[in-house]
């Protein structure tokens, strides 16, 4: 069986670290693509630290995805789906398979549910599947679902998990109001038209994975401000005392057969010695625990996005969610030894 063909959509800091991790695990990369001029022309091995590829970045998206042909497009560039709609739909059309990050996607249905509807029937058409994951994936939906599995009866599950918005591309720093004076962050989060909370998408994916039924959600916002001068190494500057070093989401969701569900997610920049954290009550018949330690999402987002692959090959057409999809599986082996047969010919 050939090698999994993998287009790299967004070469920034997901996209790059996840460059390696394919080439490690026998992908070919067979195109890139960015938005600058910048990196237009350079080979993707060299933006990412190893060796060179062969595989220049372009900025024409639908040139590359015409001319390479490739099993899978790894989507990092936004978050939201209508931000990202058009980018999705081109690669459905080129009859790729997409596995994006961006976090609407990891369970779009409650959110976005007409755009969502148009990109399940588009990509049933040309035969093919979209699946949003990353860190959410393991952390966020199979570690909880199968503790929740455990139970006789739940009557309440409570996450908590935080993440450094500095690890990231200073697009998501932007997404977090760093930066921002309080005025400025309560103006934007007041004006009513914000996108919806990592979280919401998170326990709608929990929900379905439980065959639970949503009956009602609220989400509170507050902001993360920090008290001393903080440097941002995205930003590659000073954060100074008194302003907003990112946000903190709260999510409730009701559900018709009782459990109620709460979800507070902080993404900020970290001062020194904060690191990631994930933790999970499960209440009820038994109590019961879920705590990760010091979590590196950072290199987990990109660890489970890699191992996804084969099971996004292998999957339906149409939108998939992680919740469809069996836990991540440890992959020893070049990816696409873990591709059914007949798949990639
Ligand atoms: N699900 C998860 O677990 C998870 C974890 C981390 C990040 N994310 C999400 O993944 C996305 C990428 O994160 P990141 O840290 O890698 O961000 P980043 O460093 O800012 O990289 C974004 C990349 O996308 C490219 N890009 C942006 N808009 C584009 C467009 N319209 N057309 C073509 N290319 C475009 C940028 O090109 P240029 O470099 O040329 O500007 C850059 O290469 C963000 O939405 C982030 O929130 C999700």
């Amino acid at each position: 069986m050939r090698p999994v063909r993998v287009v790299v959509y967004g070469a920034g800091t997901m996209g790059l670290l996840a460059t390696r991790m394919l080439k490690e695990k026998g992908a070919q990369i067979v195109g890139a693509i960015a938005r600058s001029d910048a990196k237009k022309g350079v080979d993707l091995g060299t933006l990412a630290g190893v060796d060179k590829l062969g595989v220049l970045v372009d900025t024409d998206a639908e040139r590359v995805l015409g001319s390479v042909r490739p099993d899978v497009v790894m989507l990092a560039t936004q978050s939201f789906i209508p931000e990202i709609y058009d980018q999705l739909a081109m690669c459905i059309r080129s009859g790729a398979n997409v596995l994006t990050l961006a976090e609407e996607t990891f369970f779009p249905w409650n959110t976005s549910p007409t755009l969502t509807a148009q990109l399940d029937r588009l990509a049933r058409i040309h035969g093919v599947t979209v699946t949003g994951g990353g860190h959410q994936d393991s952390f966020w939906i199979h570690q909880v679902g199968a503790l929740m599995g455990a139970s006789h009866r739940i009557d309440s599950v409570k996450g908590f998990a935080t993440w450094n918005a500095d690890d990231y591309g200073p697009d998501v720093i932007a997404t977090k109001h760093v930066g921002e004076t309080l005025e400025a962050f309560e103006h934007a989060v007041g004006q009513g038209d914000a996108p919806p909370t990592y979280g919401r998408n998170v326990l709608g994916a929990l929900a379905q994975a439980s065959s639970l039924t949503p009956v009602g959600w609220e989400a509170t916002v507050r902001p993360v401000i920090v008290d001393q001068d903080r440097t941002s190494r995205s930003l590659g500057r000073t954060l100074s005392a008194g302003t907003v070093i990112g946000y903190s989401d709260v999510d409730t969701m009701r559900t018709a057969e009782g459990p109620v569900f709460t979800f507070e997610m902080a993404g900020y920049v970290y001062g020194a010695g904060e690191s990631d954290t994930n933790e999970w009550n499960v209440y009820g018949e038994p109590d019961l625990y879920l705590g990760n330690g010091v979590v590196p999402s950072y290199t987990t987002t990109c660890t489970q996005w890699v191992n996804r692959v084969p099971d996004v090959i292998n999957a339906r057409p149409g939108v998939v969610t992680i919740d469809e999809m069996p836990p991540l599986s440890y992959r020893a082996l070049p990816l696409h030894r873990y591709v059914d047969g007949g798949k990639l010919s």
